[in-house]
């Protein structure tokens, strides 16, 4: 059966990010939003991320001559509009037609960086085509084979990606009970998986469950492999899914250069800490020898402020970009990022804040 999804193309209304979920819930395939919002298990990780930002405070200041917020920033030499940026997320095809292509169009709009999934269903040279110009990332699932690392990654040079991301959570799916209630298999090809297999007759991915897509990827990673990613692209390398304060400090020891704190917006482990809780410990390990990208939960300006409160440099959204994807195309996912940065500014205003330097000096209460 074929597949289908939304095609709309135009920017959405949007009172809070949260509603989007109940919206995308009743037009999209039951299989593909339940893989989409849920988490592992009982969710208890995935809701503690949310309702963890409510453990602490932020103190209004006053008088201090603030009449609007800055919300630009920078990471290395890259200029940013904001600091929120997406968070890489495989099977885009299932919330719209474009996929990627839109997602990283829209993204671009925002002045903000796409990055893109070893499981996309768009390839990278068609995401990057989409907004030439525009910052991309590409997100490596290591693979247990090094010649599709070399492939892929080798791809990801030539398409202009300015870092990778190694995800080092993920190599096996966590137990996401709503896929099997679903019985949910990927119903739509993974283009840069099967750009490989085209060689090597390894599948494309379209008709497995996450767990045989999962299969294929490295599932004994070590700090080495760092090193052999930057050695393969000469490119810096975040490392997404740091936890532990003390996996900070192996993934740089390793050449990491950037920490990507994530715990999957609770799709990996469940049990573990709310991201949120852990990013002022990781925060004092890393000691700003690296960048920090926070995500997992993200649902608010204010979530975006306390987190760059808390140590974080840059912010990433998951979902609600690609709930954005299937209300509105490119122009949704620009919708979600307005609303994002029109509630940050209002928080930056209110705290007494004007730019994003200035949050990273706010203590929380
Ligand atoms: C549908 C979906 C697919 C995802 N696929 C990937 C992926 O391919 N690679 C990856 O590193 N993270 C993936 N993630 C995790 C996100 O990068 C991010 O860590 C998470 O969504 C953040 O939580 P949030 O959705 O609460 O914002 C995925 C998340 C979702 C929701």
């Amino acid at each position: 059966m074929v597949y289908q999804t939304s095609n709309e193309e135009h920017p959405i209304e949007i009172v809070n990010i949260a509603s989007l979920e109940k919206r995308v819930k009743e037009r999209m395939d039951k299989g593909a939003f339940g893989y989409i919002r849920g988490g592992s298990e009982d969710e208890w990780t995935m809701k503690e991320n949310t309702s963890s930002f409510n453990n602490k405070t932020i103190m209004p200041r006053v008088l201090r001559g603030v009449d609007h917020a800055d919300l630009t920033t920078k990471l290395w030499n890259i200029d940013l509009s904001t600091p929120i940026i997406q968070a890489p997320s495989a099977a885009q095809g299932l919330a719209h037609e474009k996929g990627e292509a839109d997602t990283a169009k829209g993204v671009a709009a925002a002045g903000s960086i796409f990055s893109i999934s070893t499981y996309a269903n768009t390839t990278i040279e068609a995401a990057a085509a989409s907004a030439p110009e525009a910052p991309q990332f590409f997100q490596l699932y290591m693979s247990k084979d090094d010649r599709f690392n070399e492939f892929i990654l080798n791809k990801a040079v030539h398409a202009g990606a300015k870092a990778i991301i190694l995800t080092a959570d993920s190599t096996l799916g966590g137990y996401r009970e709503e896929d099997i209630i679903n019985d949910f298999q990927f119903p739509l090809p993974m283009p840069n998986l099967a750009a490989y297999s085209e060689q090597s007759a390894s599948g494309d991915g379209a008709g497995k469950g996450i767990a045989e897509i999962y299969a294929a990827a490295k599932q004994g990673l070590i700090p080495e492999d760092i090193k052999k990613i930057k050695e393969l692209t000469d490119l810096p390398v975040f490392v997404k899914g740091i936890q532990a304060p003390e996996d900070a400090e192996v993934a740089i020891a390793a050449g990491a250069d950037g920490i990507w704190v994530s715990n999957h917006g609770g799709r990996q482990l469940d049990g573990g800490p709310a991201s949120f809780d852990v990013l002022p410990l990781i925060a004092a390990v890393v000691n700003k020898r690296v960048p920090i990208v926070f995500d997992s939960g993200v649902r608010r300006g204010e979530h975006v402020f306390k987190a760059l409160a808390s140590g974080a440099d840059l912010v990433a959204i998951g979902r609600p970009v690609i709930y954005g994807l299937n209300l509105g195309g490119a122009e949704g996912v620009t919708s979600v990022f307005e609303h994002l940065n029109k509630e940050l500014a209002i928080t930056m205003q209110l705290a007494g804040t004007k730019t994003i330097e200035e949050i990273k000096n706010v203590t929380l209460k």
